[in-house]
């Protein structure tokens, strides 16, 4: 284990909605890979939280009759309880009106300006409010944003300005020189190419701050008009959550930064892969080691958001699925990185297909037969030579650690699944062949349903490791009733799931199904 922490972040939400699927499903994303490096004994410090400044925020607090600060108050525990409900683990939750974050930013501020990258300028232009986002004339088609489609707004105000165009040079080398050593900056690579050519075509200097309204860090020199514009604001969050700015944490700054990965929406990668590195490079710190940018969620073809009146809350589906099958779903059907379509149909197919019929009958069936022959005890490992169905099961065990790890390097969460299915698969198939109900019947083919029985529930001892970070509660679950200890608390996954780990003599409970079959019409 290397003594760098794997540091990973989802982008800070906006508080004029509420948790949706979208927003979940980077978060869960998130929360899948971090679980998986504890896992791997990484040092993981897993980051979200929530953008509370700009003045989208000031006009949602009041139409909503509240200051905002009081606004923001009364939706945070919103998102803390929605990543508690499906049992999110970050290790920090960062919200930007903390003391912590703006004094980080002033501290931000100060380094940049003292190091001549700041002006102070005048703006003209048109600016989004829902997307916070300024735009030039030829991007504002008919006064719509280009982005969101809603109306925007003419601007003339005095600024600070960051020179951003100095940094195009420096932008481009750091996308190539990664790409050279094999470890883009930007992933997918689709999204590469995106961000290549915006910054070929040439940057402009951006607007810093703003005066229209003071909903925002104010800027720590100047005439004390200006706040921060929201969004170099919630970019600031990666560093000031870890202690950028304050003295006495140094060390862990140190240790942190950079990140290993910002999880973002492909609908925020120029913030995320042009603005926020020139900034980094500003102020001399090194810049992440990677912005993985995912796709939408769509339903019937369309984004689904709050301004489209189509988001859905994740409760209303974990209330009919559970939590894991819902973590589960996201994260199998669509493909991280592309747009995927989501539908019920789809969930109720991948729940009764993949999680009712593999994996949970699969457990079932065991428990319960060792209940029936074994009186609920594991039986000893078979002494007596694998037979070719045994050595068969053995081998997909062995190489899914390898398997798993390459397709979560490629942050390909399906396949990393499709990979435990491999050996859930062949364990209800190797089931299906020994018929454990036969071997039952005579005292002489006993030790072979010792063996049999011992084998297809060390292959759900492994398999239960590598559900565990995409489904923690039933993968937990699995390895109490069979009587191991706490699935979280392993470091080492690889040596975790060496064949045998399973001990003579454990308790094993049935239990009620792990995902009781659901009725298309229930
Ligand atoms: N506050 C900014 C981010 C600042 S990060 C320094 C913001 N917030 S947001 O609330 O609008 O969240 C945007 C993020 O939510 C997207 O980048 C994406 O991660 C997620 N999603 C929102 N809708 C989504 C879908 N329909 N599908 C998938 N993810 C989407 O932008």
């Amino acid at each position: 284990m290397s003594d760098r922490s794997f540091y990973l972040t989802t982008p800070i939400y906006y508080v004029n909605s509420v948790p949706h699927l979208g927003t979940a499903y980077t978060t869960v994303a998130a929360d899948a890979l971090a679980r998986y490096r504890r896992m791997t004994g990484a040092d993981v410090h897993f980051l979200t939280g929530l953008d509370e400044h700009g003045q989208k925020v000031a006009q949602a607090a009041e139409e909503a009759g509240m200051s905002p600060q009081e606004w923001c108050d009364s939706i945070a525990p919103k998102f803390v309880e929605a990543w508690e409900m499906l049992s999110v683990t970050n290790d920090d939750f960062i919200r930007t009106t903390e003391e912590r974050h703006k004094r980080g930013v002033q501290a931000f501020w100060q380094a940049l300006h003292d190091a001549g990258h700041l002006y102070q300028g005048h703006y003209e232009g048109w600016y989004c409010v829902p997307c916070e986002t300024y735009y030039t004339e030829e991007q504002v088609m008919e006064h719509e944003c280009p982005s969101c489609g809603r109306d925007v707004e003419f601007i003339r105000e005095d600024n600070w300005f960051f020179k951003l165009s100095a940094f195009e040079q420096q932008l481009l080398d750091l996308y190539e020189s990664r790409e050279a050593e094999g470890r883009p900056f930007i992933r997918p690579e689709t999204r590469r190419n995106e961000v290549l050519s915006f910054v070929k075509g040439g940057l402009k200097d951006l607007s810093i701050s703003r005066t229209t309204f003071t909903w925002g860090v104010p800027l720590p020199f100047g005439d004390g008009r200006h706040v921060t514009y929201v969004w170099i604001d919630a970019l600031l969050n990666y560093i000031t959550a870890i202690g950028y700015g304050d003295p006495d944490r140094a060390e862990e700054f140190a240790r942190r930064w950079p990140a290993q990965y910002h999880f973002v929406g492909k609908d925020i990668i120029r913030f995320h892969c042009v603005i926020w590195p020139a900034m980094l490079m500003a102020a001399g710190l090194e810049v992440p080691e990677c912005v993985y940018a995912h796709g939408f969620l769509l339903t019937k073809g369309e984004k689904m958001s709050k301004s489209k009146g189509n988001a859905q809350t994740p409760a209303s589906l974990v209330e009919r699925f559970g939590v894991d099958a819902y973590r589960y779903y996201f994260l199998r059907d669509v493909r991280f990185g592309e747009d995927g379509s989501i539908s019920m149909e789809a969930m109720v197919q991948r729940y009764n297909g993949d999680l009712a019929n593999d994996w949970g009958n699969l457990c079932s069936r065991l428990f319960n037969m060792t209940e029936k022959y074994f009186d609920g005890v594991v039986p000893a490992p078979p002494a007596d030579a694998p037979t070719a169905a045994d050595e068969t099961m053995r081998a997909i065990a062995a190489a899914l650690p390898g398997r798993y790890e390459e397709a979560m390097a490629a942050l390909d969460y399906g396949t990393a699944l499709e990979a435990a299915w491999e050996l859930i698969k062949d364990a209800n198939r190797y089931i299906e062949n020994e018929a454990p109900w036969n071997l039952a019947k005579a005292e002489e083919t006993r030790p072979r349903l010792a063996a049999v029985l011992y084998n297809a529930l060390e292959a759900v001892r492994i398999a239960a490791l590598f559900c565990a970070p995409v489904m923690p509660l039933t993968s937990a679950e699995v390895w109490r009733r069979i009587g191991l200890g706490d699935i979280h608390a392993v470091t080492d996954v690889a040596s975790a799931a060496t064949w045998g780990g399973l001990p003579e003599g454990a308790r094993v409970e049935k239990g009620e199904p792990l995902f009781p079959r659901i009725y298309e019409d229930a």
